[in-house]
């Protein structure tokens, strides 16, 4: 069964505030997208992965990450676009016709596990979509301009979405396609999905799978790697 990964790492990281995009800063000495990339490398499910990273950083990606670190189901790198959504659609393009599941993953999510990949990629495989996110934790309130609450919101039924997120192939073509007719740009991949009415299910991940967003993420991912490695 092919299964195949899409990474998008095209993003400018400008939250960051630093020069280089978020997703080459160094997390325990190698560069963020170094940490994803083992994962699926490692997963016994992924049987490709398609980067999609800056245009102007092809080359380094190629030589400092994908051979330096010997990732050989990274096959194709791509240039990204000026969305996360026009980057994922770049390597959706080179996915091949005989792919049966794709999956989409952040670089900016460094603590993805092999098993995350295996659940999402099954669920998918039933329901035709599925993503890893956890249940809603804070209290939540909706607010009005004036900064004055209007009521709580049951938290119940409200979850985060995080990403892998898993898609028959033929699904999340269509909804990259119905997006791109309708000129409609979603927040993550099942936003597209769910437009085409196809049902998405959630697979529960971890609180450990954030996403480094802010200088204070990393100090917050260097925790999590130290406990890991303990
Ligand atoms: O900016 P954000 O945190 O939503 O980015 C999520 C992921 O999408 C990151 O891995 C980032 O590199 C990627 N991205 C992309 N192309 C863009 C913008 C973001 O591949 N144009």
């Amino acid at each position: 069964r092919k299964v195949v990964a899409l990474v998008p790492a095209a993003g400018r990281g400008l939250r960051m505030g630093t020069k280089t995009p978020k997703q080459f800063l160094g997390l325990g000495g190698v560069p963020l997208l170094v940490h994803s990339l083992r994962v699926f490398e490692a997963s016994r499910v992924i049987t490709e992965v398609i980067l999609a990273v800056p245009a102007e950083d092809r080359d380094y990606c190629r030589d400092e990450i994908v051979a330096r670190h010997r990732f050989s189901k990274v096959r194709r790198i791509v240039a990204g676009g000026k969305q996360r959504q026009d980057s994922v659609r770049h390597a959706l393009a080179e996915v091949e016709p005989d792919a049966e599941l794709v999956l989409v993953h952040d670089a900016v999510r460094p603590f993805v596990t092999e098993d995350m990949i295996a659940r999402v990629t099954d669920a998918a495989d039933r329901h035709g979509g599925a993503i890893i996110a956890i249940p809603s934790r804070d209290t939540l309130k909706q607010v009005g301009p004036d900064h004055i609450i209007e009521r709580t919101v049951d938290r119940a039924p409200l979850w985060q979405a995080q990403t892998p997120q898993a898609f028959r192939r033929s699904v999340l073509q269509k909804a990259h396609d119905h997006a791109v007719i309708k000129g409609y740009v979603g927040t993550d991949e099942a936003d597209l999905v769910e437009r085409i009415g196809v049902p998405v299910v959630v697979v529960e991940g971890s609180g450990e799978n954030i996403k480094i967003t802010r200088p204070e993420d990393l100090i917050i991912g260097e925790a999590i790697l130290a406990e890991r490695t303990r």
